[in-house]
C-alpha cells in the first residue's frame, strides 16, 4: 500500500514533533496532525514558528518548511480520519489517578477513545499505529474495538513506540538509533508493517527498521525507559555512597562508564530524573508484572522509583540541614524548573518535589528557568495538592533574570542543567547574596573550583 494521507492523533510533544519530521522528509505524503485541545492547535498553527507550544531546539525551522505544504494542524478529527490510509495514535497515557491500578496503571482512557472514534468515523481500510507508549497487550483491545463496526472495515494495528528524548527530540528523529514496528504475522499485517517501513526508509537506513510482533514491540518500549531509569537510579544510588565515603561519583561513572560492556550514556548522577515517561513507564511495568503475579518481577523494577524519590528528597534535606537546619523566611534560589535542559516540559521534574519539601519548611522559593513561565510553576505546584493555590503563591515567585532571582538569597539550587547557567556572572552573584552563600548543585553542573574561589560553599551530587 503506498501511503499518501497520514493522521495523527493527538498534537503533544511526541506527536508534534515526530509528524513535522515525517512531513519534512516525505513531501508526498499529507500529515495531519489533529487534537481536542484547540489553544494547542492554534499555536502550532501560530504564523511566527517561534510560538509553537512545543520548544525544542530545531523545531520552529522544520514547521515553518513544512506547515501548510504537506503538514497541517487542525481539531477537525474525524475529517482527517476519514481521509488518512494510516491513522498514528499519540495521544498521552498517564498514570492513573484513580480507581483499579490507581497510582500504577496507565490511564487508557484517551486511547480508547481514539479508538472508538475511529471504529465510528472510519468508512475504508485503516492502518492504526500505537505511537503512545501502552501496556503490552494493548493491540488486543484496539483491535477487538474496531472489529466491532459492523460496517466491513478492516483494520491492522501496528505498534511503533517512539524513542525520542525531549530536548533532543529533532535529532533523535531524524537521526534515530533504530525504528521498532510491531505487526500482525499475518499477511495482511505483514503488507500493513511493510506500508510503515517505506514511510520510514525515505530516512532511515532499512537495517535500522526492525520489524517485530506486536507484543514484543509493546514491551520493548517500556523495557527500554526501565532500562535507562535503572541506569539513572543505580549511579543516584552510588553517588549517596561517595558523600560518605570520599569517593566521587563523577570519578566512578567515569571509569565504569570506559567499561564497552556499561558504557557511558544515562550515568549522569542528579538530583533525580524527571519527565513524562520513565515513572509513568515503570510503575505501568511493574502494575503489569504485579497482575501476572510476578512478585519479584514487580519489587525488583519498583526499587528504580523508589531510589528516584529518595534522591529527590535527599537533596531537598541536604539544603535544610546545610542550612543550619532551618529555612524557615529564607530566600531559595532555583536554577532551572524544566526536568532536563532544552525543553519547557516540567512533568515530573524534580524541581518541583524539592520546591513542595522546601516549602513545607516555609522556605521562599524563587525560580528561573528560561524556558517555563510561572504559570507553570505554580500550576505544577497546585497539582501535587500539598497546600491551597493562595498559599503556594505566597511562598513560590518566579523571575524573568537570573540574577534577580539570586539577589538576596541564602542559597542557589540547580535543578535543571541549562548550558547558560555555567556562562553566569558568579562574582555578581556572589556579591549580592546572603553570606556564606550556598550552592547545591543538583545536576553536577558548575565548576566547584571557580565557585570556591569566589567563596561560595558548594555541593554537588556525590562527592
Ligand atoms: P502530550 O500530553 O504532550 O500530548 C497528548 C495530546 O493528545 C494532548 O495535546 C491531548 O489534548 C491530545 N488528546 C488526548 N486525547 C485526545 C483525543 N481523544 N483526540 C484528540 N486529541 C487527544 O503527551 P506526549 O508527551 O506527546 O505523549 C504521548 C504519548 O507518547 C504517551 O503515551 C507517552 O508515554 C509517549 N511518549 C512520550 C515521549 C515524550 O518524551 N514526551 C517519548 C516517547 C513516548
Ligand atoms: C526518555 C527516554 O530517554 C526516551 O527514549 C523516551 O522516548 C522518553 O523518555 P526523556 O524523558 O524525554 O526521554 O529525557 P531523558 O533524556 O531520558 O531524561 C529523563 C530524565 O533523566 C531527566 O530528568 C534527565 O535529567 C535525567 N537524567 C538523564 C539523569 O538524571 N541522568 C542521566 O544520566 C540521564
Amino acid at each position: 500500500m503506498n501511503i499518501t494521507k497520514i493522521c495523527c492523533i493527538g498534537a503533544g510533544y511526541v506527536g508534534g514533533p515526530t509528524m513535522a519530521v515525517i512531513a519534512q522528509k516525505c513531501p508526498h505524503i499529507q500529515v495531519t496532525v489533529v487534537d481536542l485541545n484547540e489553544e494547542r492547535i492554534a499555536a502550532w498553527n501560530d504564523p511566527d514558528t517561534k510560538n509553537i507550544p512545543i520548544y525544542e531546539p530545531g523545531l520552529d525551522a522544520i514547521v515553518a518548511e513544512a506547515r501548510g505544504r504537506n503538514l497541517f494542524f487542525s481539531t477537525e478529527v474525524d475529517k482527517a480520519i476519514e481521509e488518512a490510509q494510516l491513522i498514528f495514535i499519540s495521544v498521552n497515557t498517564p498514570t492513573k489517578t484513580y480507581g483499579k491500578g490507581k497510582g500504577m496503571a496507565a490511564d487508557l482512557k484517551y486511547i480508547e477513545l481514539c479508538a472508538r472514534q475511529i471504529a465510528r468515523v472510519a468508512k475504508d481500510n485503516k492502518i492504526v499505529v500505537e505511537k503512545s507508549t501502552l501496556p503490552v497487550r494493548t493491540a488486543e483491545a484496539i483491535k477487538s474495538i474496531l472489529d466491532h463496526t459492523g460496517n466491513g472495515v478492516q483494520f491492522q494495528i501496528l505498534s511503533n513506540p517512539e524513542f525520542l528524548a525531549e530536548g533532543t527530540a529533532v535529532q533523535d528523529l531524524l537521526q534515530p538509533d533504530r525504528i521498532l514496528i510491531g505487526g500482525d504475522t499475518t499477511s495482511e499485517g505483514q503488507k500493513a508493517i511493510d506500508a510503515l517501513v517505506e514511510v520510514y526508509a525515505n530516512w532511515v537506513p532499512t537495517e535500522q527498521i526492525l520489524t517485530t510482533n506486536v507484543w514484543s514491540s509493546e514491551l520493548s518500549k517500556l523495557t527500554a525507559n526501565a532500562f535507562l531509569a535503572q541506569r539513572i537510579s543505580s549511579v543516584n544510588a552510588m553517588s549517596e555512597l561517595c558523600e560518605k565515603t570520599g569517593a566521587s561519583i563523577n570519578e566512578v561513572a567515569k571509569a565504569i562508564g570506559m567499561d564497552s560492556r556499561i558504557g557511558p550514556k544515562f550515568l549522569k548522577a542528579s538530583v533525580g530524573f524527571g519527565g513524562s515517561c520513565f515513572q509513568k513507564d515503570i510503575l505501568n511495568l511493574v502494575y503489569i508484572a504485579k497482575s501476572y503475579g510476578l512478585h519479584e518481577v514487580a519489587v525488583y523494577w519498583e526499587q528504580v522509583i523508589i531510589m528516584n524519590d529518595h534522591q529527590k528528597r535527599r537533596f531537598s534535606s541536604r539544603i535544610v540541614q546545610t542550612l543550619f537546619n532551618t529555612v524557615s523566611d529564607k530566600k531559595i534560589a532555583f536554577l532551572g524548573w524544566a526536568f532536563k535542559k532544552d525543553t519547557n516540559d516540567t512533568r515530573e521534574s524534580a524541581a518541583i518535589y524539592v520546591a513542595d519539601d522546601l516549602i513545607n519548611e516555609h522556605a521562599q522559593i524563587a525560580v528561573f528557568d528560561p524556558k517555563v513561565s510561572a504559570k507553570k510553576v505554580l500550576n505544577d505546584l497546585n497539582y501535587l495538592e500539598t497546600r491551597t493555590a493562595d498559599q503556594n503563591a505566597a511562598y513560590v515567585l518566579s523571575f524573568e533574570n537570573p540574577y534577580e532571582a539570586c539577589k538576596d538569597a541564602h542559597a542557589i539550587a540547580i535543578l535543571t542543567e541549562w548550558d547558560e547557567f555555567i556562562h553566569y556572572d558568579w562574582q555578581q552573584i556572589y556579591d549580592n547574596m546572603q553570606k556564606p552563600a550556598f550552592i547545591f548543585d543538583g545536576r553536577n553542573l558548575l565548576n566547584e573550583e571557580q565557585l570556591r574561589t569566589i567563596g561560595f560553599v558548594y555541593q554537588s551530587i556525590g562527592s
